[in-house]
């Protein structure tokens, strides 16, 4: 079996064992040390660390003192934790469709998407790839709207050299399978030295010094167990992201041409740090998506659908007053890309033959 995922942590152990010598487990100075480690990977002057991706978003738009009825454009097809996140927080949704190029929210999209009531613009910079923020970005300062990037499976990515999450406030995820873990784990990141207080002061129940509560906060604190898991990951990140760069280079040669598949794109300008390495199966394809899967799975070929619908399109969403004039039916790139989309092994523990043997399998199957 060749996974869709490798978790290898194992050049954390010197460090982890140094945290439960201590005796000090909690927050402390490792995630400190974290901290500091990913705001130079980041860009930025701040890097709050917090206990998960979702709880980043969440506190990202709290930080921001939205009022009842103010909205967050974002995109359908991602995780639902950007979509819970903005709910937990209690912000109103808008959605904008997609591009088939970058899977990320369309600038068009977005400009239409706009209201009176729009304070933050959420791009999901999907799959290590940055949303179009050469547009985006203007756009947002356009109408004064805050950007919140759900860098969540885009650390170390980057649009024209400037790094996701350096745009406006940046959420990374460090769950296990993401390109640097702590086994769970999140992060903030922005320059402004005011926001990030606030944020250090929510994370820890709204207090500054003890027992002196300043906002009603809460508690979304790192343990110095899980920071040191992911320091030596940061140590090497280059090296790691390199590795994920030439496999999906290999992937992308050995795919090329093969009747009804659309390889994935790097955009002009954009560094794409490959969290996940998607196709798009087209309606010509020898195959259906799921057959596709199905086989490759029978082959023993790790592979994974990211994301089977539109994020809203489940009932337990249906008619929640926070997600307005949803439907389907205004989000056609994103449905059909939600059809059409698997993702391949990437990951950096890929052998050059577990190479050969993804692009012959697919080839073949596919009837190339
Ligand atoms: C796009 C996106 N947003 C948010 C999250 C939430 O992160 P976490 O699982 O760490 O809460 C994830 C990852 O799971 C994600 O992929």
């Amino acid at each position: 079996m060749i996974p869709i995922t490798v978790v290898d942590v194992r050049d954390a152990e010197d460090l982890v064992v140094e945290v439960l010598r201590s005796g000090a487990i909690a927050q402390g100075p490792m995630v400190k040390r974290f901290e500091d480690a990913f705001a130079s990977v980041s860009g930025t002057k701040h890097a709050i660390a917090v206990n998960n991706g979702t709880t980043a978003l969440v506190a990202a738009i709290q930080a921001l003192d939205l009022k009842p009825g103010d909205e967050v454009v974002t995109s359908p097809f991602t995780f639902v934790a950007t979509l819970n996140a903005i709910l937990e927080a209690g912000a109103t949704v808008r959605f904008a469709d997609i591009r088939r190029d970058d899977f990320a929210i369309d600038p068009d999209a977005v400009a239409a998407a706009i209201t009176d009531r729009t304070k933050v613009l959420m791009p999901v910079h999907l799959y290590g790839q940055t949303a179009d923020m050469g547009k985006l970005a203007p756009l947002a300062a356009e109408h004064g709207l805050k950007i919140i990037e759900d860098s969540a499976q885009a650390v170390g990515a980057s649009f024209q050299g400037k790094p996701s999450g350096s745009f406006g406030i940046g959420c990374f995820s460090l769950y296990a399978t993401k390109n640097v873990t702590t086994a769970e784990g999140g992060v903030i990141t922005t320059d402004d030295d005011k926001l990030a207080d606030s944020l250090r002061v929510l994370r820890n129940q709204g207090m500054r010094a003890r027992y002196q509560y300043e906002v009603a906060g809460h508690n979304y604190r790192m343990t110095d167990l899980h920071a040191a898991v992911g320091i030596p990951q940061l140590e090497k990140l280059d090296q790691l992201t390199a590795a994920r760069q030439a496999n999906a280079k290999r992937l992308s040669e050995g795919l090329a041409g093969t009747p009804g598949l659309d390889i994935p794109q790097v955009l002009p300008g954009r560094e794409h740090v490959w969290h996940q390495y998607t196709v798009l199966v087209g309606p010509h394809a020898f195959l259906s998506r799921d057959e596709l899967a199905a086989a490759l799975t029978e082959r023993g070929i790790g592979n994974g659908i990211y994301y089977p619908k539109i994020v809203f399109d489940y009932d337990c969403y249906r008619n929640n007053p926070l997600i307005p004039d949803a439907k389907v039916e205004d989000f056609p790139v994103a449905a059909s890309v939600a059809a059409q989309a698997l993702s391949l092994p990437v990951h950096p523990h890929l052998s050059e033959s577990d190479l050969d043997t993804i692009i012959e399998t697919v080839r073949e199957v596919l009837g190339a």
